[in-house]
């Protein structure tokens, strides 16, 4: 292709590596300045190479506060590939002009599967097991080895009944859960009654769940949803799940309290300074750790990666990008 009608595409910045296919499918519309690696981009490199771009396809550890959305001139959309976005300040973006995007639904029930699976390892202490038999501690068998716990009839309690709480909700109603649920907003009442949800206090929830799940979006009301005080209302032998955000939870108030058996054990894909985990967690056998995996199936991070590539085109070209955090920035935008 000549230069002058190269020039004609836009451009788009790849902060750091995603899926080949939606690499392919951004070059067919745009030219693309794609950082093909898995250290992220510090913040200067990002003002430097942003520039003359239109649109740029972001990762959680990209921080969009209102100082970097400011200098940003030029950038039409910022997609990022997460259904989460409390790396990018939102409304400052709308007040810059900047469309944002997420990828939501695509991963709503890989994620599920996987706060399942850590609520059933933590509970039935398959980490434990593993560890066991792959340093030869298994000599025998024994009536009392490795007791857990059962999940099957006992009781969930939810934090956010969004649609992965949701999602989660509908494997617990398959082991035969009792499913108690805390959120700002009531679930649709058909929605409740499918499960056979109940709406409870924050306390109520805290008191009365064998396992605590968090589905929570990261905001300021939510940071440290579950502290040391809170932590202290679970039952002794409760188990907490956290595949939401890391800071959701006061981790070194858990950590202390799974030392203590305040809390039976835990289950945590997330963690408050990733990659950083507090080095109390590191010691705990009561804790099942992983390291921020929950939609990481091989089809679901290809759909979330296409799906940015996908938010991202549509911004550039002056389309309504599909999944769209700030609908009212466009809606201005399209002079309605
Ligand atoms: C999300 O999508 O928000 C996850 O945490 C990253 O996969």
């Amino acid at each position: 292709m000549c230069d002058n009608l190269r020039s004609m595409k836009p451009a788009v910045l790849v902060t750091k590596r995603i899926f080949p296919e939606a690499i392919a499918f951004l070059k067919e519309h745009a030219d693309v300045d794609y950082a093909e690696s898995d250290d992220g981009m510090r913040a200067e490199e990002l003002a430097v190479r942003i520039r003359g771009k239109q649109a740029v396809v972001s990762q959680l550890m990209d921080k969009f506060t209102p100082e970097v959305l400011a200098t940003l001139d030029g950038i039409k959309v910022i997609a990022n590939v997460a259904v989460g976005y409390d790396n990018i300040d939102v409304p400052a973006a709308t007040r810059h002009g900047i469309l944002v995007t997420h990828t939501p639904d695509v991963l709503t029930d890989t994620t599920a599967d996987f706060a399942f699976m850590l609520l059933m390892s933590a509970a039935r202490r398959v980490v434990e097991g593993h560890h066991f038999v792959h340093s030869g501690q298994w000599t025998k068998w024994r009536v009392d080895l490795l007791l857990g716990q059962d999940v099957h009839h006992r009781t969930l309690g939810i934090f956010g009944m969004g649609r992965i709480g949701q999602a989660v909700a509908r494997r617990a109603a398959g082991f035969s859960m009792r499913i108690i649920y805390h959120d700002s907003r009531r679930a649709p009442e058909a929605v409740e009654k499918e499960l056979g949800l109940e709406l409870v206090s924050a306390e109520r929830l805290l008191r009365e769940a064998d396992f605590v799940s968090l589905h929570v979006p990261l905001m300021p009301e939510t940071r440290h949803l579950i502290g040391a005080r809170e932590l202290r209302m679970m039952k002794p032998t409760a188990i907490l799940v956290n595949t939401s955000r890391g800071p959701v939870v006061d981790e070194p108030a858990l950590a202390e309290a799974l030392e203590r058996h305040v809390i039976a054990g835990a289950g945590l894909d997330v963690y408050e300074n990733e990659p950083r985990v507090d080095p109390l967690l590191l010691k705990l056998e009561n804790v099942v750790l992983a390291p921020h995996i929950a939609s990481a199936s091989v089809d679901t991070r290809r759909k979330m990666s296409m799906m940015a590539a996908e938010n991202a085109v549509a911004g550039m070209e002056g389309r309504r990008p599909p999944n769209l955090l700030n609908p009212e920035l466009w809606e201005k935008l399209a002079g309605k």
